[in-house]
């Protein structure tokens, strides 16, 4: 019932994150995107298609009616990203099909596949991709039913098991590791980027009482509401970032570039003379650090990778969870195939008024016209009453049945 859903994906479970990139789309900017997953849609015939890139999974969420066959992911990622090397989309592509693709969306939008389990920024990741998929119009019926039922399965999984207990995130990881380095409050941060994430970690600057910030963005305003958090923080154009002449302690870097940011040249540029350890922080995937850096300077490094062996002893605590909240989404599956078959019943009946309607003009106008013209004014006006009240009540009659047997049968 369920198999026209396919899941294409590869994830931390068994990619290293530097290899993620490699399955997004070649050299395509926030502008083009649309365009190619339109295409991408077009071309492999799909009804529907969502796209969701993380700092640690890409998904692609398709719905086909058309059988897909083992070649078919070979042939899509090499639409995706034509560098890509065949057996490289062989070794990390998984592909899920029917039931197993919709309970992994579950475990995902639980954030039981996460990297650090119980994180919840996933749910809002997934929510955005579908938003924004939506508005493109690359998704419909099918992706919405299953969107929803996700997101209920989530919600369920957060509120019902101690999974988003203390809750904690790659954030939160990273900034624990940054702790261990007993920086002093005064230290100089420097902030590169001002999306969702850092903004989340300035939170944790915040609450740990940093107070020295700057805060580079190509968008000033998102890196002014960053930069008024603290006392002695400052926004400036992410083009100033060459330039600065501040020195550092701390450089966070986290952008949506798919390129590094900040290379050698740069990183020697920003040290302006500095000779004393420092840390760098990179939470984008693909990197924004050119990681070299660890070999030419006197540099802790920091990056998402890194904060796989943090995230595990977090799994270690929460197992005992992961089964409930795996029994949780099980009961999720079975009232997802029930709404799916509801939905099903329902969208091959949308014909029924239509045709019910098109049976009473034919009486009127065609089988009864001649009886019906004998008749007087008011018993005229009394069959297209009892036609109508007739039409509306047809209507019902067979969507009613059809749900009162589905009720039966699962029950
Ligand atoms: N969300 C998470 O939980 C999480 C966790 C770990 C890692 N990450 C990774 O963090 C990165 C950013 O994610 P996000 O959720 O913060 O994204 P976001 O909210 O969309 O923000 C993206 C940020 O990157 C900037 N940016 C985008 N493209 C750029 C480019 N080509 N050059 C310079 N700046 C650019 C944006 O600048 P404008 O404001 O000017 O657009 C914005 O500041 C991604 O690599 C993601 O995989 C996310």
């Amino acid at each position: 019932m369920l198999k026209g859903y396919h899941i294409l994906t590869v994830t931390h479970r068994n990619t290293p994150l530097s290899l993620i990139g490699s399955f997004l789309f070649n050299d395509v900017t926030e502008d083009e995107l649309p365009l190619k997953l339109e295409a991408l849609k077009a071309v492999f015939g799909l009804e529907e298609l969502l796209y969701v890139a993380t700092c640690n999974r890409v998904i692609f969420l398709l719905h086909s009616s058309r059988d897909i066959d083992a070649s078919f992911p070979q042939q899509f990622f090499n639409f995706v990203n034509p560098d890509l090397d065949k057996d490289l989309i062989n070794k990390h592509v998984i592909h899920y099909q029917g039931d197993e693709a919709v309970q992994h969306l579950f475990k995902v939008a639980a954030s039981i596949d996460s990297l650090v389990v119980g994180e919840r920024e996933i749910l809002r990741q997934l929510r955005e991709a579908y938003q924004r998929c939506l508005d493109w119009k690359l998704t419909g019926d099918k992706i919405r039913l299953l969107m929803d039922q996700a997101i209920v399965a989530a919600k369920d999984v957060y509120s019902n098991t101690r999974l988003g207990e203390k809750s904690v995130s790659v954030v939160s990881l990273a900034i624990r590791k940054m702790m261990d380095n007993h920086l002093p409050k005064s230290a100089r941060i420097l902030m590169v980027g001002a999306g969702q994430t850092n903004v989340l970690v300035s939170k944790f600057l915040v609450k740990y009482g940093f107070s020295n910030v700057t805060v580079f963005n190509r968008t000033i305003e998102k890196a002014r509401n960053i930069a008024k958090k603290f006392s002695n923080g400052k926004a400036l154009d992410i083009a100033e970032l060459e330039h600065f002449t501040g020195g550092f302690d701390c450089l966070i870097v986290c952008t949506g570039a798919t390129k590094a940011i900040v290379d050698r040249a740069l990183y020697a540029r920003l040290l302006n003379g500095e000779s004393g350890s420092k840390i760098a922080i990179d939470l984008s995937v693909p990197h924004n650090i050119d990681a070299s850096i660890t070999s030419a300077f006197d540099v802790k490094l920091i990056e998402v990778e890194g904060l796989k062996k943090l995230a595990k002893q977090n799994l270690h605590f929460r197992e005992q969870e992961v089964e409930q909240a795996m029994e949780l989404l099980s009961a999720h599956l079975q009232e997802f195939k029930s709404l799916f078959r509801t939905r099903e019943i329902e969208l091959a009946f949308r014909q029924i008024p239509q045709e019910v309607k098109a049976v009473r003009e034919k009486a009127m106008n065609e089988v009864f016209r001649k009886e019906l013209e004998h008749l007087d004014e008011n018993s005229r006006s009394l069959v297209e009453r009892m036609l109508t009240y007739m039409e509306k009540k047809c209507t019902g009659i067979p969507m009613r049945v059809a749900r009162e047997a589905l009720v039966v049968k699962s029950s």
